[in-house]
């Protein structure tokens, strides 16, 4: 049985044909020209590249480039791929094999545990505590990771939450891994979206032998339309992800591997996750001000990072339906809590420019007094 990936085929299925939508999980996207002015750089500089394929496993300044974000992590560690998506469907690809099991976080955007269920592994969750501040459950993970575990897939920082994992979570993720020989894959796209005075997220890099990290530039850095992500991952796999590769994609685009190497310069990639952290302190401020118009409907645990959050409602309709009247009476669209398995929740993004945000957030808060009656 295909298991369809449900938070994907509900957004495409709306969010062209909203006014406002509010289901992105990265920043607000650059426009190229911003982009260009903000790295020093004149459009015309665009004018020689050759609309080739790149070096299968990318450019090699831009792999330089990621690799230096890794500690110990060199060119040979680096696979750039059409997205984290195509990173996640590789990895399950690669590593998952006829009787394996996969342990996922709850709720969680299930783009590797997707993969896995339509390779027919067996997944298994651990949650995460909204009442704790979605902290991790390790309890449960200690108990639920066993012999046939080949992946702990964790998501750090966390969609739909924006929860940071605490070193010791991330201790206890190793712990249970290690325990078993299992592999720890790493989706880290919300890295360099912490909000406030919060640390930059560490990488699972460097902490354990038997990790996977992935990332691309559609969050931090608002470019999700250049479809450039990549795995850090042990170089003897690297191979085994390219034969992959060279099926899905053969390589990504030149022009994303161009744009992603300026953009990951050291001279620019600060200002890039700086206007990152500026639309995301705003954004998430805004939205909190606007919420409290029901402070008696909405609960939020306020994300450490991402440019997102999970509020959710005290009223008496599902998620579903109130995100359908949402769209079709509002012409608004966040996503439904059903699509991560919480349902009385919505997942709503921030990091909006401002007049923008303030709108659809007003269509958000007539909806819940219509309700309310
Ligand atoms: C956790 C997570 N991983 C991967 C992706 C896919 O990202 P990309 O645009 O790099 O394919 C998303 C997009 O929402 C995401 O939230």
């Amino acid at each position: 049985m295909f298991h369809p990936f449900k938070i994907e085929s509900y957004l495409t299925e709306h969010e062209k044909n909203v006014t406002y939508n509010y289901s992105e999980s990265g920043v607000h996207p650059l426009k190229l020209g911003d982009f260009l002015e903000l790295a020093g750089k004149d459009l015309n500089e665009l004018a020689n590249i050759e609309m080739d394929y790149p070096n299968v496993r990318g450019k090699i300044e831009l792999r330089e480039k990621i690799a230096a974000l890794y500690p110990g992590a060199k060119i040979g560690n680096i696979l750039t791929t059409i997205g984290a998506s195509e990173a996640n469907y590789l990895t399950a690809e690669t590593l998952l094999k006829p009787g394996d099991e996969m342990i996922a976080l709850q709720p969680a955007y299930l783009q590797l545990p997707g993969n896995a269920l339509n390779n027919n592994i067996t997944l298994r969750t651990v949650e995460l505590i909204e009442d704790q501040n979605w902290a991790l459950n390790t309890e449960q993970l200690m108990a639920t990771v066993n012999s046939s575990t080949k992946i702990i897939s964790i998501i750090n920082p966390h969609n739909p939450t924006g929860h940071i994992l605490e070193q010791a979570e991330m201790d206890a993720i190793i712990q249970a891994a290690e325990s078993v020989g299992a592999w720890i894959v790493a989706d880290e796209v919300y890295a360099g979206t912490e909000r406030g005075d919060t640390k930059p997220t560490r990488s699972f890099w460097g902490q354990y032998d038997r990790v996977i990290a992935i990332n691309s530039m559609s969050k931090a850095y608002g470019m999700p339309g250049l479809r450039i992500g990549w795995i850090v991952a042990p170089e003897e796999l690297i191979p085994e992800f390219q034969l992959r590769h060279e099926y899905t994609t053969i390589s990504s685009t030149m022009l994303g591997n161009e744009l992603a190497n300026i953009a990951l310069d050291p001279e620019v990639r600060p200002k890039l996750t700086q206007r990152a952290r500026e639309l995301i302190n705003f954004g998430f401020d805004t939205l909190t001000e606007m919420l409290s118009a029901h402070g008696d409907i909405y609960k939020v645990v306020p994300p450490q990072a991402s440019a997102m959050c999970i509020v959710r409602y005290d009223l008496p309709i599902d998620s579903l339906a109130f995100v359908d009247r949402l769209v079709h009476e509002k012409s608004t669209l966040v996503v439904p809590g059903s699509c991560f398995g919480l349902d009385h929740h919505f997942r709503c993004s921030s990091a909006l420019p401002e007049t923008y945000l303030r709108e659809g957030l007003n269509n958000i808060n007539e909806l819940v007094s219509e309700i309310k009656g």
